[in-house]
């Protein structure tokens, strides 16, 4: 049964890799069956004001004031799964992520996702920590088990797909373990998508 999942990439400055990684989850982490049931989310289309509702998303139970988020909390609110691609700023979420996942409440709730990281050094294990805390134990949705930090380096956008390949090579077992895991919970959940 298909499903339908967003690929949220979670950063929008000028020259970000975040594409690269993107496109690396989609072409060689996820089979083309699954691949063919993801829509990709780009924050740096959406450009969301900060939080800026009089009620907090919790309690607002998706009526929302302002037109933006309205069309935020409509977007969102029609996937079954999600896909997080996250890098990590100072040792956490970047703040237009935050922002983003900060709108919402029901529309995440009770829903699957999985987790993918990237920084120096540990992958954004901190990122990663502290989305597993924002989206599983704020929000209550039902995250993979198996999340996926990917070490990079300073000359990802200079790199050809082939030096991509190998330098995200070491976490492609763990990403596939995480996609699995994803469809797993999908199965299990009920779905919102026709
Ligand atoms: C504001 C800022 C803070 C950063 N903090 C970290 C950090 O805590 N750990 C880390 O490994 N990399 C850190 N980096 C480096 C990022 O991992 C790297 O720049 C990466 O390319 C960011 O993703 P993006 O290009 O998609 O924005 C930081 C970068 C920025 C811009």
């Amino acid at each position: 049964m298909s499903n339908k999942i967003a690929l949220i990439m979670g950063s929008v400055r000028d020259s970000r890799i975040n594409p690269k990684l993107t496109n690396w989850i989609l072409e060689s982490v996820m089979t083309n069956e699954q691949r063919a049931q993801v829509e990709i989310i780009d924050l740096l289309e959406w450009n969301l004001p900060f939080f800026d509702e009089p009620k907090s998303p919790k309690a607002a139970l998706g009526k929302y004031e302002h037109e933006h988020s309205r069309k935020w909390a409509d977007k969102i609110k029609q996937y079954d799964g999600y896909i997080f691609v996250s890098p990590q700023y100072n040792f956490s979420v970047p703040a237009v992520l935050k922002n983003a996942i900060d709108y919402l409440y029901i529309e995440w709730t009770k829903k699957p996702a999985t987790i993918f990281t990237y920084g120096f050094g540990g992958g954004g294990l901190k990122s990663q920590e502290h989305l597993t805390i924002i989206l599983g134990e704020s929000i209550s949705m039902v995250l993979t088990q198996t999340k996926t930090p990917i070490v990079i380096n300073g000359s990802v956008n200079q790199s050809t797909n082939e030096q991509l390949q190998e330098l995200f090579q070491p976490s492609l077992e763990t990403g596939k373990k995480s996609i699995h895991e994803l469809f797993d919970l999908l199965s299990k959940n009920n779905k919102v998508s026709a």
